[in-house]
């Protein structure tokens, strides 16, 4: 028989993202709205080992959905990592009659949901981080307001490389993930854009700067992943400038992209996903992800979206893979290539349209 639930926890952890606050809202109001208590955990894990809790109501999450950030903090927690750390939160958890977590955030996050699932306090995640990298969902909360966010900086950037006749290489957050420059490149009419999951044609890129510019193109935009290395943007505005003769400039996004007003598809895939995250512990069911695929909520297992992320990041070791089910292996592999071909594509598309 299911567990009975009288009070469940939230907490933000990592990066936040925007959309957050519109998850934890979703929360507060679908566990209220069931009779069950909700405390909000300040500061993520650390909050449960600090003790930094307390209860919500349905009006303390008002007029929070349209605000990026979260409202209650974020941290990467290192004390968690250890073993006193997760002792110090279950101790936390029981003190306060926290009976199940759900927890917002990223990879990281749902370690320690893990962690925390192991040692009797359900967890359920929501997967929140603007880098949409977590391979068993098509989708992470924050994900379409970043790209809106630097769609806006970069139209503001072309407008200033038209007017001087100049070239502008514009690194972009999204960690080993190159999501965040292949689709904005492609909103924003990139010329050329370098993500680690593809080789990038430095010499390519070069000659068709300079092709561009004798054909009356004046302005230039090259999309970079962070995930290239550091210094390697910087490199590359250098390299621009002394072999096509164009005036080029480095603008690295950075923190700007995870801030902002959530975006409508953020809203309310969020308010779905709190919805479904307190369903699913009601019904029992921890050590879960709510997932998006197709449209619609798709559940997966926690194990099994690490491993999924291992495999795409191509971290999974031989015997790992082999150790999976086969139907669920071959799933994982078909749905790894898929999201590589979807990369393959758009980058090529890119590239076809960059004249
Ligand atoms: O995971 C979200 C993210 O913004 C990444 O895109 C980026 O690499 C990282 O977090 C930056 O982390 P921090 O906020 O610790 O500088």
């Amino acid at each position: 028989m299911a567990k009975e639930f009288k009070r469940i926890g939230v907490l933000t952890s990592g990066g936040d993202a925007p959309g957050m606050n519109a998850a934890i809202r979703s929360v507060v109001r679908s566990a209220i709205s069931r009779g069950i208590e909700v405390m909000g955990i300040y500061c993520g894990y650390r909050g449960l080992i600090d003790n930094d809790m307390k209860l919500l109501t349905e009006r303390d999450v008002s007029n929070i959905l349209n605000h990026g950030g979260t409202m209650l903090y974020s941290d990467r927690c290192d004390k968690f990592k250890t073993q006193e750390g997760i002792d110090l939160a279950v101790e936390n958890c029981k003190k306060n009659g926290i009976d199940g977590i759900v927890t917002l955030g990223g990879d990281g996050t749902f370690r320690g949901a893990t962690d925390l699932s192991g040692n009797g306090i359900p967890c359920i995640g929501i997967p929140c981080t603007i880098d949409n990298d977590i391979s068993a969902t098509d989708y992470t909360i924050g994900y379409d307001t970043a790209k809106n966010t630097v769609i806006e900086m970069v139209d503001r950037l072309r407008d200033t490389c038209e007017s001087h006749a100049r070239c502008n290489v514009v690194e972009v957050m999204g960690r080993h993930a190159g999501y965040i420059p292949v689709e904005c490149g492609i909103a924003i009419g990139a010329t050329g854009i370098a993500i680690p999951e593809l080789p990038f044609d430095k010499e390519k890129l070069i000659n068709n700067l300079i092709n561009l510019s004798h054909n009356g193109k004046r302005n230039f935009i090259v999309m970079v992943s962070e995930g290239m290395g550091k210094g390697f943007s910087a490199e590359l505005t250098k390299e621009i400038e002394e072999k096509t003769g164009i005036e080029t400039r480095l603008a690295v996004l950075a923190h700007v992209q995870r801030g902002g007003s959530p975006s409508c598809t953020d809203r309310v895939i969020a308010t779905r996903m709190g919805y479904r995250a307190v369903e699913q512990l009601l019904a029992g069911r921890y050590n879960e992800v709510v997932c998006y695929r197709r449209g619609n909520i798709h559940i997966s297992e926690m194990e099994y979206a690490f491993t999924f992320d291992r495999i795409v990041k191509g971290k999974a070791t031989e015997e790992e893979i082999a150790a999976i089910e086969p139907a669920l292996r071959a799933e994982m592999l078909e749905r790894a290539e898929s999201k590589k071909d979807y990369l393959v594509r758009l980058y090529n598309l890119a590239e076809k349209v960059s004249l």
